[in-house]
């Protein structure tokens, strides 16, 4: 018995004899010994990690790109293929990780054939850490839109000044994490909890990104569900968390959103820091080699998460193509790795084709900008990208902002003369911020953070901007006071103000909850906030509520406080801030922001999935055994009565849903399987984007002022003999923006269904199964605002 069969002896799985295991399961314990010699030093000496990689099947070899998605795909791997064969090997391998240089992460330049350095750059809601930028509004603030052509004017915008400071790889956006965990620290940079919605926003935005002649980076792949332990040794020595999924909350949950994107021509894919099914992220064959390249069939570059390469022969065999921001286990090593046999040069030459490909199919070689990005400490002449992108920065703030309650009538404002605002939310602080390249901090000092100083427009870390100046509430308000010829009282400071104005129309109250990269929330409300809404509705009849905040902020201890007249869920609206809500308060925009999460009455109805896991094993696991149910499929699943459900946001007016209708696009029977002689291009198979059924309705504004409905439509797929698992009883499969609607004005509005949509990840047969029966479905207004009921029938 050779070795490594005496190993596999050892392991725990009885009867899992080593002449049994497939070739490739032999060759990632080979990978898994053979880069013994390529990872650094441990001062502690781990249990054994080979058991645990049973959960994670292996996938090799590593699947070249070959351009077949599409004819200009087709073109970038031609001539990316032309550029590398003029390669030395060492060449080849210094393209596959970073170099110093003035971005976040650079390739080499190889002047010879006139290939520039490419520049990475953060972040999803902007350039960051640089003057003469924008501040956008964050992630989950577009997905409250619930609006696709501002998600894509967003992503066209955004791409439009990475472009002008010579970025090539845009990073973001963000649909890991997904919003799993409700105190995640990073949820905020994503685009809500709902895959369907997110899938909307990956695709528009990077639709936009790409549009500007500009690589959307998808991050993070995958399963990037907390920032707990997102990394090794953090806090206690160890493993980063492993995030153990199943295969159908894979597929249908944590994939779907980048498919979308994915199909949008997307050219690279962040892998990310943590496991994955007990294999970390950036060396996980099943991911990469499997889902990503095979199943999808990604023809562009899978980059690292910043320092996320965890080994070299590993990674480089698992499918990932590029590791940032040094050289990381690769750099000299990789060319010695080749030349010893343990990776081919084949797959060194494919991760030099597809960062190339992803160059060329954006057409990048002609006369892109190169970099113009510097240090704060840098004097240079202004690199000014801003364009007149403030115009829809408002429009975003405004239009993601969620208005909860509304009572008596208290907004929209009708003139008022007399207001009166509280809440250190209102101001911007009196010192700008101490990161000079983020707004809501950096990754050391938010640790313990419930709230920000100051209003918040953005989150912490890499995702944060760098506003060129904030609009407070507090400044909107004066503007709009001052041209009213009105009266504006305040106190920023106080918890509990003293002073009672008993002439005023209105109170406001801002307050905050603040997140950010490296830290999970430590609560979903604070004390402090709390008490100073009380504070202020004891003082005043009518008492507004305006709530930024980077994710779910529960909001039980006093929304039903007589006092409290109306709330609002304002977001991350970046700089344009007070401008979006003012418009939102004087009525210049009737609110059509819908909740793109579940806000519960209590943290506890979010049980298990409350908080990340934690625990300081060595190798610490995060069970993802609620399946499909996150979000407000558990909640419908437990029948837990949310304060404010997904989806859910009045407006000014009301709405009508009536004559509701369905039918199949199809007349023959519909295969079960989408037809296995058609390859897959970039995305997943093009068969699951076909229009299989169509949902139509009318929708009527019933009410007094002009506004927008965002119709909601929810399906039910019917579970099929040998599930492993239920599947919940509605998820959304469509949105539509109706209006702006006049009073008494209706419209027909149109839902499309794809294979996909009524589609269920098949374990056993490991593809999209559209299932045979009676699909139930929902109009309405939010997930549990249901209007109209009907049918589907797929036979
Ligand atoms: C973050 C990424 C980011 C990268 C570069 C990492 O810590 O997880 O999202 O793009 O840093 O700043």
């Amino acid at each position: 018995m050779d070795y490594l069969s005496q190993l596999f002896h050892q392991l725990p799985w009885p009867g899992f004899l080593v002449e049994q295991l497939p070739f490739s399961f032999r060759n990632l314990a080979i990978v898994l010994l053979a880069t013994s010699s390529l990872t650094r030093p441990s001062t502690v000496s781990p249990p054994s990690e080979l058991p645990y990689y049973g959960l994670s099947p292996p996938v090799y070899p590593s699947p070249p790109a070959n351009g077949s998605s599409s004819p200009r795909w087709t073109l970038a791997h031609a001539r990316a293929r032309t550029a590398i064969s003029h390669l030395t090997l060492a060449e080849l391998t210094s393209l596959t990780h970073g170099h110093p240089g003035p971005c976040v992460g650079n390739t080499p330049a190889i002047p010879r054939l006139n290939l520039p350095a490419l520049c990475f750059y953060d972040g999803p809601s902007g350039v960051r850490g640089q003057e003469f930028v924008s501040a956008f509004p964050a992630g989950i603030h577009v997905a409250a839109t619930f609006d696709r052509a501002l998600m894509r004017q967003y992503g066209r915008a955004i791409g439009a000044e990475f472009r002008g400071r010579g970025v090539n790889v845009a990073l973001g956006p963000v649909a890991g994490p997904l919003g799993r965990v409700a105190t995640g620290g990073r949820n905020w940079e994503g685009l809500g909890s709902d895959p369907y919605l997110a899938g909307i926003g990956m695709a528009s935005v990077t639709r936009g990104v790409q549009d500007a002649g500009v690589v959307a980076g998808l991050k993070h792949w995958l399963l990037n569900e907390q920032e707990w332990r997102r990394r090794k040794d953090q806090g206690t020595p160890g493993e980063a968390v492993s995030s153990n999924a199943g295969d159908r909350a894979l597929r249908e949950v944590y994939v779907w959103p980048f498919m979308d994107a994915l199909r949008e021509g997307a050219g690279a894919v962040m892998c990310s820091y943590q496991r994955a099914n007990h294999s970390y992220a950036c060396q996980n064959s099943k991911l990469l080699n499997g889902v990503l390249k095979t199943e999808l069939g990604f023809e562009g570059f899978v980059v690292s998460d910043w320092d996320g390469q965890m080994a070299g022969v590993a990674s480089a065999n698992a499918g990932l193509d590029l590791t940032m921001p040094g050289p990381g286990y690769w750099g000299d090593h990789l060319e010695q790795a080749v030349r010893n046999g343990s990776v081919s040069e084949e797959r060194v030459a494919d991760m030099a084709e597809r960062i190339l490909a992803a160059w060329y199919y954006l057409d990048q070689e002609k006369a892109y900008p190169l970099p113009a990005l510097y240090d704060n400490l840098e004097k240079h002449l202004p690199v000014d990208v801003m364009d007149d992108h403030a115009q829809l920065i408002e429009e975003i703030g405004a239009a993601g902002t969620v208005l909860v309650k509304n009572v008596n009538g208290t907004l929209p404002f009708n003139k008022p003369r007399f207001l009166c605002m509280y809440g250190y939310d209102a101001i911007v602080k009196a010192v700008p911020w101490k990161n000079h390249d983020r707004y809501g901090g950096g990754y050391e000092v938010n640790f313990g953070w419930n709230t920000l100083n100051g209003t918040l427009i953005t989150g912490g870390g890499s995702g944060s901007t760098t506003p060129p100046y904030v609009v407070s509430p507090f400044q909107a308000l004066q503007e709009r006071v001052a041209k009213d010829r009105g009266v504006l009282r305040w106190d920023f400071y106080s918890e509990d103000p003293e002073t009672p104005y008993v002439n005023a129309d209105s109170c406001l109250v801002f307050i905050n909850a603040y997140a950010g990269e490296s830290f999970d929330r430590t609560g979903l409300a604070d004390e402090f906030s709390d008490r100073l809404v009380l504070n202020v509705a004891a003082l005043c009849a009518s008492t507004i509520v305006v709530i930024h905040s980077a994710g779910i902020r529960t909001v039980d201890a006093w929304i039903d406080h007589p006092n409290v007249t109306a709330v609002l869920f304002a977001g991350l609206p970046g700089q344009e801030s007070g401008h979006s809500l003012a418009s939102i308060l004087y009525g210049d925009v009737n609110p059509s922001g819908r909740l793109p999460y579940t806000v519960a009455r209590n943290e506890s109805d979010y049980g298990p999935l409350l908080n990340g896991s934690v625990s300081f094993d060595y190798f610490p696991d995060s069970n993802f055994t609620e399946g499909l149910y996150i979000d407000y499929r558990a909640f419908d699943r437990a029948d837990i009565t949310p304060r404010f459900e997904f989806g859910f946001g009045l407006s000014y007016t009301t709405f009508s849903y009536t004559a509701l209708s369905t039918f199949l696009v199809v007349s023959t029977a519909l295969s079960e399987f989408p037809d296995p002689s058609i390859p897959i291009t970039q995305g997943g198979h093009a068969q699951l984007w076909d229009i299989v059924g169509v949902v139509r309705c009318a929708v009527a504004n019933t009410g007094d002022r002009a506004g927008t409905e965002i119709a909601q439509l929810y399906v039910g797929i019917p579970d099929g003999e040998g599930d492993d698992d239920t599947t919940p009883v509605r998820q959304l499969r469509g949105f539509s923006r109706a209006g702006p609607l006049a009073p008494g004005e209706a419209l027909e509005v149109e839902f499309e269904l794809t294979r996909r949509d009524l589609s269920v990840w098949d374990v056993v047969a490991q593809q999209w199964r559209l299932r045979k029966g009676e699909y139930p479905l929902w109009v309405g207004a939010s997930s549990r605002d249901l209007r109209l009921q009907g049918s589907l029938v797929v036979e």
